[in-house]
């Protein structure tokens, strides 16, 4: 029997349900705060991912579906949200036009990482970008918007907050970074030998428990900001004071992509095993400069849809619309066309074969329908039908012209 591909799944049935009632938690929230959908496409250029996200990413280093098409052009499976948005935000010169532009997607994204429980090869995120807004109120506004996703989907989490610095801080930062390095390589991990060369400041979150120990002492970026990226710093943190969000401050979060300066943050959860990251983003006030768009700040966020999905507090079914049972064979015409009427204004669920009473209640609970009426040789005869309600066990008459 063929299986679908290791590390990609399908959703269905109550799965779904979690699914769509996320998304459309999520999306309500998004339009609440203004934002507007955006579909870009599965494929992109590889080139698009190895400028944005960045060569010295694992994603980009290890983790991409790439391939040469028919017309022998370098594609990948889009692996995150970010760089396919801010492509067609250049593209459809928005950019040029000034002012604001705020996008929220959702959509599969493509990682070619060991599967494991909360890391999967094809997941899900819901993602948020912002264009045009040089303030740090955006920022904040930004966790403003997840923390209010979770809430409403009842999910409990942890902010990690830091600042990356901007090009003023962070190329010092670096060099001090790298001395320190120096020092202790003959201690690090092969990877971190590696991270050395191509983007220094990834050494800090290495896994590696050897490595941890060693950066211990290593110079903080957060000690190190400019005056503009320090007090941009304190702003958002007296923001988020300000409305009861809660935060760490995690000196070594550093994200795993490279466009980032300035604010950096993810959200995660104590609830569903090592894979706890469920949200993340930031700043990438470069990135649509160097896409070769005019430049433009930005920030943005993405959140992980199946690792939310185990999380989230559903609220209890109601039931909803009617469900229509045939009796005897010749009124199953009758149902079809009763139901296609209805099915104007209702949700209804019918049979196709005609049942017995006890068997039709019975599948009129497992659709959770709220309304529920049969028909059999005695309603054909008086031309009404009893329309019981299964919720308060009320019961009306009214005729078969009238439904
Ligand atoms: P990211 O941190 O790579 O950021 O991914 C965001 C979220 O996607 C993670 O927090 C996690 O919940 C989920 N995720 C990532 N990889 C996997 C996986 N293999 N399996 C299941 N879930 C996963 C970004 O993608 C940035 N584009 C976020 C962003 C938007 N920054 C600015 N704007």
């Amino acid at each position: 029997m063929i299986q679908s591909l290791r590390g990609m799944n399908d959703i269905l049935s109550e799965d779904y349900e979690r699914f769509t009632y996320f998304i459309n938690t999520a999306t309500d929230v998004a339009q609440k705060y203004g934002f507007h959908f955006i579909e870009t496409p599965l494929l992109e250029e590889t080139a698009l991912f190895k400028r944005s996200v960045g060569e010295s990413s694992d994603i980009v280093g290890k983790e991409m579906y790439q391939f040469i098409d028919k017309g022998e052009n370098d594609v990948c499976l889009r692996p995150e949200g970010t760089a396919g948005v801010v492509r067609a935000f250049i593209q459809k010169k928005l950019d040029r036009a000034g002012g604001a532009h705020r996008f929220f997607y959702h959509g599969s994204m493509f990682r070619y990482e060991r599967p494991q429980k909360g890391r999967l090869r094809q997941f899900h995120q819901f993602g948020v970008e912002s264009f045009g807004v040089n303030s740090v109120y955006e920022d904040a506004t930004m966790i403003m918007m997840v923390s209010d996703i979770l809430k409403r989907c009842g999910i409990d989490y942890r902010l990690q907050l830091n600042s990356l610095g901007d090009q003023n801080c962070m190329p010092q930062y670096r060099d001090s970074l790298v001395s320190f390095i120096e020092s202790v390589e003959d201690e690090i991990c092969k990877d971190c030998k590696r991270r050395k060369e191509t983007n220094p400041i990834r050494v800090l979150d290495c896994k590696n428990a050897k490595c941890q120990s060693l950066y211990a002492d290593a110079p903080k970026l957060i000690n190190a900001l400019c005056d503009e990226c320090e007090s941009d710093f304190n702003k958002l943190k007296q923001i988020l004071d300000e409305n009861d969000i809660n935060y760490e401050i995690n000196t070594n979060l550093v994200r795993g992509l490279d466009y980032y300066s300035k604010t950096a943050f993810e959200f995660v959860s104590e609830n569903i095993g090592s894979q706890s990251a469920i949200a993340g983003g930031g700043r990438y006030d470069k990135l649509v400069e160097f896409l070769d768009g005019k430049p433009t700040p930005a920030v943005g966020f993405a959140m992980g849809i199946e690792r939310l999905m185990e999380l989230i507090v559903m609220p209890e079914v109601k039931r909803e619309g009617y469900y229509i049972g045939a009796m005897d064979e010749e009124v199953v015409d009758l149902v079809v066309t009763l139901a296609h009427k209805k099915r104007k204004t209702d949700k209804v669920t019918i049979d196709y074969k005609a049942k017995n009473f006890k068997n039709h209640i019975k599948s009129a609970d497992k659709v959770n329908a709220k309304y529920f009426c049969i028909i059999g040789s005695n309603e054909i005869e008086n031309q009404t039908i009893t329309i019981k309600d299964l919720e308060d066990k009320s019961e009306k008459n009214i005729s078969i012209k009238d439904f």
